[in-house]
């Protein structure tokens, strides 16, 4: 093999090298090796297979990434959901991570090694005693060269053997190896959700430090299972990803700052076991109340009944009507903003039933007289004494969107509207994207396409630059 020595660059490179070096806290010859392993890596396994022969050390050797760009290492459960995760190997390489894979023995079942190999494009490790790869401790390797592990699907079983330390494969012992902060995305079926053994699991990790994203409520695979424990979708894991790497160095715009945030709907009684409610999913009230929290803010969540998990660090209320959410908010001033995001009812039952009300055979179907509920925006925006100085309410429109949106801006008192538009067609109601017109007394903002962790975090800076006096 033909040798190079630094001698030999022309005095450009070497300067650059120089540099680079020092930046990294590096050797010239540790960054030179650093750059080789990058180029070999970015060029994909299959060329590494075609000349290095599999079991020599020159080939192992060539395998860690010591990259600039951050670097995940995704471990597939097996579940169902592992499908998804071959997705979020996408969504995790278009926000520049380096993703390394192992994979389960039971998530092997689900999905083929070789699928995982194609997009991270690089080598997916299985089995903990393998001699090609552990010659020199490669599940030690591979739990330290990296920024951040994320288990997805973390079943179950994975919960489990992580709250009692267990090592028995490969999975396993990187996560009781490593240093990096590990982020779970759970994914099993509802009852095994609710168990109280996993529950009990759930609690040690997250007392251990580790983070969480998901799962959801919604359909599950088995047929007609509905519930909690759909794996977070891989938008919203990669959101969560960006959002953890991002924590130790990031700046905490919002400290000291006490936010207020409702979200959901609001359900109103008819008697003691029907009510009328809307279709809000609270998705967009829970990722702002979460991206706030990351800001440093101080946050009360104000929601009504979702099925979503609570969002970290926030204070958290739970109300089921209008009434009882402006209560709560009236309670929970004062506060430096407050982002009206629920879907509150204009209405409810003036003649809510004691008691069920029941069928009568041969007599009149009965009547609902609904009253006005109060305007908890508009109450707010209006209040004399403990105002809060920025308000900001959502207007969900079927049309005209902008133009109700400046006249509910006008008519509420409230210093920003967030116009969406929720007809069927558009799936916001109850989706996971969302397309925000942002109205103030200065203009109108077109928010792009967005998901609503995304439309969340934009909010939340532009509400930063505000509060600091960098915008309005
Ligand atoms: C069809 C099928 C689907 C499964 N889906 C899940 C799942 O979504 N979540 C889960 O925790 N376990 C699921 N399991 C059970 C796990 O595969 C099993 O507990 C396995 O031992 C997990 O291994 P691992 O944690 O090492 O990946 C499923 C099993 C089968 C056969």
């Amino acid at each position: 093999m033909a040798s190079l020595t630094v001698r030999q660059l022309d005095e450009r490179l070497k300067t650059l090298l120089r540099l680079r070096a020092a930046r990294n806290g590096r050797s010239m010859e540790d960054e030179i090796r650093s750059i080789l392993r990058e180029a070999a890596d970015a060029a994909g396994e299959d060329i590494l297979e075609r000349f290095e022969p599999a079991a020599t050390p020159a080939r192992a050797a060539a395998v860690p990434a010591n990259t600039a760009m951050p670097r995940v290492l995704l471990i597939i459960g097996g579940g169902i959901a592992a499908y998804k995760s071959l997705d979020l190997i996408r969504r995790l390489k278009e926000r520049g991570c380096a993703v390394r894979c192992v994979l389960t023995q039971a998530a092997t079942q689900f999905v083929t090694p070789l699928a995982a190999s194609a997009l991270t494009g690089g080598r997916v490790y299985t089995e903990l005693f393998n001699p090609e790869h552990e010659f020199d401790v490669g599940h030690i390797r591979l739990a330290r060269e990296t920024d951040l592990v994320v288990v997805a699907p973390a079943t179950a079983d994975l919960m489990a053997k992580m709250a009692q330390g267990h090592a028995n494969d490969l999975a396993t012992a990187v996560l009781l190896a490593t240093n990096a902060k590990i982020l779970l995305a759970p994914a099993m079926n509802p009852a095994m959700w609710a168990n109280k053994a996993t529950q009990r699991n759930l609690k040690q990790l997250k007392a251990d430090g580790v983070a969480l994203v998901g799962p959801n409520a919604g359909e599950m695979a088995e047929r007609g299972e509905r519930g909690v424990g759909r794996m977070a979708e891989p938008l919203e894991i990669a959101g969560a990803v960006e959002r953890l790497m991002k924590i130790a160095a990031a700046p905490q715009p919002l400290k000291g700052k006490r936010i207020l945030v409702t979200a959901g709907p609001t359900h109103e009684p008819i008697d003691p076991v029907r009510y009328i409610a809307n279709r809000s999913s609270g998705k967009q009230g829970y990722a702002i109340a979460a991206a706030a929290a990351e800001a440093g803010a101080d946050v009360v969540l104000i929601s009504g009944p979702v099925n979503l998990p609570k969002p970290e660090n926030v204070d958290f209320i739970d109300v089921e009507s209008a009434r009882d959410m402006l209560a709560a908010v009236e309670k929970a001033l004062p506060a430096d903003v407050a982002i009206f995001a629920a879907a509150v009812a204009d209405w409810r039952v003036a003649n809510a039933g004691e008691q069920k009300i029941k069928k009568q055979p041969g007599k009149a179907t009965p009547q609902l007289a609904l009253a006005e509920n109060p305007d908890i925006l508009s109450t707010i925006a209006h209040r004399r004494s403990d105002r809060p100085p920025l308000v900001i309410g959502f207007a969900a429109e079927t049309e005209n969107v902008i133009a109700n949106a400046k006249a509910k801006l006008a008519r509420k008192g409230c210093d920003w509207i967030l116009a969406n538009d929720v007809s069927p067609s558009t799936g916001i109601m109850g989706g996971d994207s969302n397309t925000i017109h942002l109205v103030t007394a200065a203009g109108v903002d077109d928010w792009p396409p967005q998901s609503k962790e995304q439309a969340a975090a934009m909010l939340i800076s532009r509400i930063a630059a505000t509060l600091t006096g960098d915008r309005n």
